[in-house]
């Protein structure tokens, strides 16, 4: 029995139950017992509709743990490793992967139907099957997931700094060093300064980036925002984020301007606060009905602006895991600074609240 918090409605606070029966792994999977899982705003949005995923299901797709048990076949893992667990899985044999970019693998199509690769799910509560968020659902304290779906890591790394390396730090750093394209001394902006816009910032400060433009409307973000890189702050909430990023940059706008949020007004402003022949680049999932409008399409053609959407940091995950821990190792990389609250598991509704009230850059439920 393995004890988890389980999606179980629409808006309806997570379940924590006790009774969930956690299959051995098949061919090619593994058995992960959970150390810690970073909860993310993605998680927030499988609650309350913006990411449709059909209840009931384990959320949580940003986790370290330790393997306990390797399913038929698989290479390159045994019981005691450490691995993180990445929500995209990885294949490296697919039309997608062959061509560098893993982050689009054709594996993780059968996400959206809650399972694993085969499209059925390793978790049951009372009988019924209980769907896994990414094929992680790192929510409880066991868990089975494709090999695909885990990098091994040193055992010296903590684990619950390494638990953001599977959502977070991936996506967060990756849109700044690997989906945009900073060139040393620009000067860009980031819109959302949670869990995933902290590391665009640190990102950015890794990619050469001379100034950093960090948008938020909570002033205790802004100043974490400064402790990861950001050189000026803007506080929506007082002002047109528009025009002060606009007068911060002599009416040009930024090189490289991130939208870390997910809201229809926000995308629009990312677009309006990049400047001509510059990039924006999207990293916060919207709602499906949020449309993006580059009218007139004159201007955007004029202009000679690019839109790039970001996912999952346009990471390749085999390679990017090592080169983040090397990055910590050498002080380059702050994980432990992204951790606000250290929780139990059933502290996770707290969490979602917390989340939503822009008090903290990661709550990590530890095991
Ligand atoms: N203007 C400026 N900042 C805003 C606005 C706004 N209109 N609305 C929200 N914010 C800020 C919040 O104050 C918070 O600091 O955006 C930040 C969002 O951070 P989190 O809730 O911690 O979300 P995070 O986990 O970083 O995810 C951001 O990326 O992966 C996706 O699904 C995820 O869409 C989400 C986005
Ligand atoms: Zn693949
Ligand atoms: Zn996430």
């Amino acid at each position: 029995m393995s004890r988890a918090a389980v999606h179980v409605g629409l808006d309806q606070p997570l379940e924590i139950r006790d009774d969930l029966e956690v299959a051995p792994p098949q061919r090619g999977e593994l058995k992960v017992r959970i150390a810690a899982s970073g909860v993310c705003h993605s998680d927030l949005s499988v609650q309350n509709g913006t990411i449709p995923l059909a209840p009931p299901m384990v959320l949580g797709h940003e986790g370290a743990g330790v393997v306990e048990e390797v399913g038929e076949g698989v290479v390159g893992f045994a019981p005691g490793d450490h691995v993180v667990l990445t929500f995209v899985p990885e294949c490296g044999e697919c039309y997608f992967c062959r061509r560098d970019q893993g982050f689009m693998c054709e594996k993780s199509a059968a996400q959206a139907a809650g399972g694993m690769l085969d499209g059925t799910t390793r978790m049951t509560s009372g009988g019924r099957p209980v769907g896994q968020m990414a094929m992680c659902g790192t929510f409880g304290e066991v868990t089975v997931v494709p090999a695909i779906s885990a990098v091994k890591i040193d055992p010296d790394v903590p684990l619950e700094a390494a638990a953001l390396l599977g959502c977070a730090v991936q996506t967060g750093v990756g849109a700044a060093t690997h989906t945009a394209n900073i060139r040393g001394g620009d000067t860009v902006a980031v819109l959302g300064c949670g869990g995933v816009g902290l590391n665009v910032i640190q990102g950015a400060r890794i990619a050469g980036a001379e100034r950093i433009i960090a948008v938020d409307m909570v002033d205790a973000k802004l100043d974490l925002a400064r402790r990861f890189g950001a050189t000026d702050v803007v506080n929506a909430a007082r002002a047109n984020p528009v025009a002060q990023v606009q007068s911060l940059t002599e009416e040009r706008g930024a090189d490289v301007a991130f939208e870390v949020i997910g809201l229809a007004a926000t995308i629009e402003q990312s677009m309006q606060m990049t400047r001509r022949g510059g990039e924006t680049v999207l990293v916060g999932v919207p709602r499906l009905d949020v449309v993006l409008n580059v009218n007139p399409a004159f201007a955007f053609i004029y202009t000679a602006r690019t839109v790039k959407g970001c996912w999952y940091g346009s990471a390749n995950v085999h390679r990017e895991v090592p080169r983040l821990l090397e990055l910590y190792r050498t002080g380059e990389l702050m994980l432990d600074e992204l951790i606000s609250r250290e929780i139990a598991l059933d502290q996770v509704n707290e969490a979602f609240a917390a989340m939503k009230a822009g008090e903290v850059a990661r709550s990590v439920i530890v095991f």
